[in-house]
């Protein structure tokens, strides 16, 4: 064997065994001293332009759309802009709640060239709703169908979704308090992630995304992209409901779905606040620093959330051109309150509170003064900040009744002292 060839087989072998060790794709680092010294993308410049914007109109116009593109590019995938027509079928009302809700379930069809897809939507609505008197919504998608959110068996069960396992009736109740939020006037709207792109790396393209066949390349959009895309179509639906008031639409999203919300809202005016729980990477949480999940990891454990392209950033995050609070300012000026779990270190609660400071010059233009600090306030305290709101609750990664407290305590005012149910 030529010694060059036998030299080059080693160092194969050396890189081989080794790289592991010094990549930051190695393990999560929980350690506030070992994150990277990293500078953000400024909020204000035209992302692959030296411009820097100063007016609303100019963010509007210009960096906006640049940003939206750069997202699509290299982050969540391109969403198509084809017309998609949608029917319903099998709409059906009871009462719930002893009678202080209704229950409409409908499926949602949709239709582009000779393809279709349907999910099935659960909305509760208070009895106080009316066209005369329209509820605000609140519009989020559930992780094990909409019969887990509740234990009254008026919820249709969710067919399974391929690749995924399945979970009892009522098995949510924690994170869907109903009976609280319908006490206070908000109509929910639901359905089932599996619907729209079961979560599964074989099947996720099975739901919506077999809707669109010219969705291919490194910037196609992946499961987070057909999740984002579904908010829209439930948000569209809403606004054929006259008991629901249409200019008071909120999204909201734990964790993966979480991630989804955000960019749902980034997209989509009509959201005027996002609840993101526990969003973490790519959701509320800065990529440049490198804390708990990791853009490596995740593009390791799901690449088929994402745009493929997002892998290439595994090794150099630095080189990403944009950063998560740059999501953030894109929804700016409507609300976007970011909650946090305190074990929940995967998720990075402090990068999701920096991120949140970092958009502030974006909501800056729109004449919101936002005043955030830069560490975490203690858990279970009152919501921090009014239009980028940031709360931490103890406990581990999840989204409970306190968490929806904090999302609906109005700014300004102290939380209650009784829990919702
Ligand atoms: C995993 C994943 C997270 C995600 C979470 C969830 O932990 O790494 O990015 O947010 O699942 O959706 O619960």
């Amino acid at each position: 064997m030529p010694l060059r060839s036998s030299i080059g087989r080693w160092t194969l072998l050396i890189v081989h065994l080794f790289l592991p060790l010094v990549s930051t794709s190695a393990a999560p680092s929980y350690d506030e001293s070992s994150v990277p010294a990293y500078t953000l993308p400024d909020v204000l410049r035209v992302p692959g332009e030296d411009r820097r914007i100063s007016t609303v109109e100019d963010w509007e116009r210009i960096a906006r759309p640049a940003l939206l593109a750069a997202f699509s590019t290299h982050v969540y995938g391109h969403t198509p802009r084809v017309r998609v027509t949608t029917t319903t079928s099998d709409d059906s009302s009871q009462p719930i709640l002893g009678g202080k809700a209704l229950l409409r379930q409908t499926r949602l069809h949709f239709h582009h060239a000779d393809r279709k897809a349907s999910v099935d939507l659960a909305l509760i609505l208070p009895a106080t709703a009316s066209p005369a008197r329209p509820a605000p919504l609140i519009i989020g998608l559930n992780f094990w169908g909409n019969h887990t959110i509740s234990s009254d068996p008026a919820f249709r069960m969710a067919a399974p979704a391929p690749g995924m396992e399945t979970r009892e009736r009522g098995s949510m109740n924690r994170r869907w308090p109903l009976e609280s939020l319908v006490e206070q006037g908000y109509a929910v709207l639901t359905a089932f992630r599996g619907d729209v792109a079961p979560d599964n790396p074989t099947h996720y393209r099975s739901g919506v995304l077999s809707l669109f066949p010219d969705n291919t390349g490194p910037s196609r959009m992946g499961a987070i992209g057909a999740w984002s895309w579904t908010l829209s179509r439930l948000a569209d639906h809403a606004g054929t409901l006259p008991e629901i008031d249409s200019t008071r639409i909120s999204v909201i999203g734990h964790s993966r779905l979480g991630k989804a919300a955000l960019w749902a809202a980034a997209q989509d005016t009509r959201f005027v606040r996002v609840f993101a729980n526990n969003s973490g990477c790519m959701g509320g949480a800065l990529s440049r620093r490198e804390f708990g999940e990791t853009v490596a990891i995740i593009t390791r454990n799901f690449p088929y959330w994402f745009a493929p392209r997002l892998a290439d950033y595994a090794e150099r995050v630095n080189e990403l051109p944009i950063d998560q609070h740059q999501l953030i300012a894109l929804i700016a000026p409507r609300l976007v309150h970011i909650g946090a779990a305190q074990q929940d270190l995967w998720a990075d609660p402090r990068g999701e509170l920096l991120a949140l400071r970092a958009a502030a010059p974006a909501y800056a233009l729109y004449g919101i003064a936002t005043e955030l600090p830069d560490q975490l306030p203690p858990a279970d305290a009152t919501p921090l900040g009014t239009v980028l709101r940031f709360h931490l609750r103890t406990g581990r990664h999840d989204i409970l009744a306190a968490d929806w407290q904090a999302y609906l305590t109005p700014p300004g005012s102290r939380p209650t002292s009784r829990p919702p149910r």
